[in-house]
């Protein structure tokens, strides 16, 4: 377990130290999508959001610039945050990063009111890292709190950054999170990569039940 935990740390980190941030194919100029359906659940400024997987996503830029205050960065690779928070400046001065496993990090318990992956579920393509993954979002949501995920949709792309990936459907990922989770929304994207290519994805919104399972 330990062994891939740091081969995945230094995978992501070695994409990061060879590639320009807005090179790689997940590359967004707007994470406009993923702003409006935080928005959309999360109108309060103090709403604690945590980005897993933000990597150097403008998204964070795109929540400081909202207004929110509260808002937590975590990936797996450091550089990643380093490029994000050196972007941001003294405009990213009230964000928190943490470099860390979405599976194993320590968060605060029954804290967090959006949970927001952009293509960092899909990479897990045993049982028992998605299993992993979805009890450290229940543990780290509050009840009644949201989880925005999205992936690579059934037709999507098989790979990404040279790893096997999950592709979903809507409701194989509703069956993914489990009955402590309603699905509340979802939506398709066509995203265009820095290359031109077109990736299927789709963005679905739980609800964390407030009476769990
Ligand atoms: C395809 S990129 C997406 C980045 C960002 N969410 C976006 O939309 O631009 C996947 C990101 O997940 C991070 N990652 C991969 N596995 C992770 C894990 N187990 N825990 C935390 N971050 C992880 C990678 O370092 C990378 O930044």
């Amino acid at each position: 377990m330990q062994i891939a935990l740091v081969d995945n740390r230094s995978h992501w980190e070695t994409v990061y130290a060879t590639k320009r941030v807005d090179a790689v194919s997940w590359y967004q100029p707007s994470a406009r999508r993923s702003l409006e359906l935080i928005q959309r659940v999360a109108p309060d400024r103090d709403a604690p959001i945590i980005d897993v997987g933000g990597g150097a996503s403008v998204l964070v830029d795109d929540l400081v610039r909202a207004g929110y205050r509260d808002v937590t960065v975590l990936d797996i690779a450091e550089n990643a945050l380093d490029a994000a928070r050196e972007r941001l400046g003294d405009a990213g001065a009230s964000v928190r990063w943490m470099a860390a496993d979405a599976r194993t990090a320590t968060l605060p318990a029954a804290h967090f009111e959006v949970w927001h992956d952009r293509a960092v579920f899909h990479f897990l393509i045993d049982a028992v890292d998605r299993a992993a993954y979805v009890a450290q979002l229940e543990r780290a949501l509050r009840p009644g709190g949201f989880a925005i995920i999205a992936t690579f949709a059934e037709d999507g792309p098989t790979s990404c950054s040279g790893l096997a990936v999950v592709r979903y459907s809507v409701e194989e990922l509703r069956v993914a999170f489990g009955d402590a989770f309603e699905l509340v929304a979802s939506e398709r994207e066509s995203h265009e990569t820095p290359s031109g290519a077109r990736q299927s994805f789709i963005y679905c919104t739980f609800r964390l039940r407030a009476s769990g399972r």
